[in-house]
């Protein structure tokens, strides 16, 4: 195991580029099971989820690897094994969007149902409604959806609420089927419309991705494509908090603006001064005091659960009260107590969580739980006084690639050792 050493109080700077986003890359990598041709990725991001997604599409039969410091070719010229099993599933959610390719391709899959995580239950309900509504036959059985089609038919198809996973996937399931389906109440992100350009590049026919109403007329065969992974826009809030919390003073060269309205906009309420100067990327300072906000998480374009861990560390900063609620999650705060042990003020009740400010912090051996979570903690570590050790680096890893290298450029004092325990 590793741990993270984080010396804070210096103030970052400098220039800083973004990876490509891990949650347009993986829906993106499992579209790959459409087509017997080469699907070439580039600015695919080095990460643990992307590695995992490499093993499970290797284990289904396709040769997938990496062709360049940032650039994917997977080929799924046939079809192995239509399960995807629950070591893999249970350890990436992600990897239960392989359930619509491979019905889509195959007509048959048996997926692992992902079972809950640390952030909530997080079912699949919405991903089962979906692929039936197409015409599958789906039964669970022993922790596994088993699914069979011998083909697939359009539908229209409404989302009790707009879940990217469960867009995802049934997007993946239609671009084959016969007909056009409708999926309403679609989910938004920027992520859902990068799996759409890819799978129109593979020549499939979808119209309306980024809006609540997604169309798509089904088509007989997809070919290959190469494609191009937009850049992490989670990984862009991060690193704003980052020169937020530490007073500094931040070009993130190649921030996707059109993709942050409203992390731009709390950022700018909480006194974060943010300016494109003319071409792509974000210049980021705090120089003042900051000041308190009220933040509700939503689906897009509303402001992202992902980044409300790292925006609570910021507000432990901020000189009043603020009132954070966790629309998406039932269980995503468990940043909180550690923050917590750092100094923060903080006070849940249910869905919300009230922070009083500013408070010093102070650094502290803590815990990472879950992926954001473990952001979070290193923000705070970056604005503490003195040394704040982050253990169970793995979760960081998931998707944040060559975090230490970026943040240690913009002038932070941290590092990555082995974790004796
Ligand atoms: C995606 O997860 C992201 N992961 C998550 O990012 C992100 O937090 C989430 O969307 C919300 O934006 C990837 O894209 C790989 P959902 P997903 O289905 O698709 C409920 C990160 O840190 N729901 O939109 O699993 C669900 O329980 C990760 O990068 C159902 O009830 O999220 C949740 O409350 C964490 N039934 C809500 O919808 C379903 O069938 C949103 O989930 C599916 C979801």
């Amino acid at each position: 195991m590793e741990k993270m050493i984080i010396h804070g109080g210096v103030p970052l700077s400098g220039r800083v580029v973004l990876s490509g986003s891990k949650n347009a890359a993986l829906p993106i990598m499992m579209a790959s099971l459409l087509t017997d041709e080469p699907v070439r990725i580039r600015n695919a991001p080095r990460l643990r989820d992307v590695r995992t997604a490499i093993d499970l599409l290797s284990r289904l039969g396709v040769e997938a690897g990496w062709a360049g410091e940032h650039e994917l070719v997977l080929r799924a010229a046939r079809i192995e094994s239509h399960e995807a099993p629950y070591d893999l599933v249970k350890t990436m959610r992600a990897s239960f969007c392989v359930l619509g390719p491979l019905l889509a391709r195959s007509g048959r899959a048996r997926v692992s149902t992902p079972g809950g995580c640390a952030i909530g239950a997080r079912p699949v309900n919405l991903h089962i409604a979906g692929i039936r509504a197409l015409g599958a036959r789906v039964q669970l059985r022993g922790g596994y959806v088993e699914a069979h089609a011998d083909s697939l038919t359009g539908a229209r198809i409404w989302l009790d609420n707009p879940s990217v996973g469960a867009t995802e996937n049934i997007m993946m399931a239609a671009v084959l089927a016969r007909g056009r389906t409708q999926i309403e109440n679609a989910a938004r992100e920027p992520e859902v419309q990068d799996l759409a350009r890819l799978l129109n590049g593979m020549g499939a026919r979808i119209r309306g991705a980024g809006t609540h109403v997604i169309e798509i007329e089904g088509v007989a065969r997809l070919h290959g494509v190469e494609h191009e992974i937009i850049p992490d826009r989670i990984e862009a809030g991060s690193m704003m908090v980052a020169a937020a919390i530490t007073g500094g003073d931040v070009e993130i060269a190649n921030a996707p603006a059109e993709h942050l309205d409203a992390v731009i906009v709390k950022l700018r309420e909480a006194g974060v001064e943010i300016s494109s100067n003319g071409n792509p990327g974000l210049r980021v300072r705090r120089r003042g005091e900051l000041r308190p906000v009220e933040l509700r998480t939503l689906p897009y374009p509303g402001f992202p659960t992902d980044l409300q861990a790292q925006m609570m560390a910021l507000l432990t900063q901020a000189a009043g009260t603020s009132v954070i609620t966790e629309t998406i999650f039932e269980n995503r705060f468990m940043h909180a107590p550690e923050l917590i042990r750092m100094g923060g003020d903080i006070l849940m009740k249910g869905p919300t969580a009230v922070v009083r400010g500013p408070t010093r912090l102070s650094g502290a051996p803590v815990m990472a739980t879950d992926l954001r979570a473990s952001m979070s903690l290193i923000l705070a570590g970056l604005a503490a006084e003195n040394t704040t050790e982050l253990s169970r680096v793995y979760h960081l890893d998931r998707g944040y690639e060559a975090l230490d290298a970026k943040l240690s450029s913009l002038g932070a004092r941290i590092e990555r050792v082995k974790d004796g325990r």
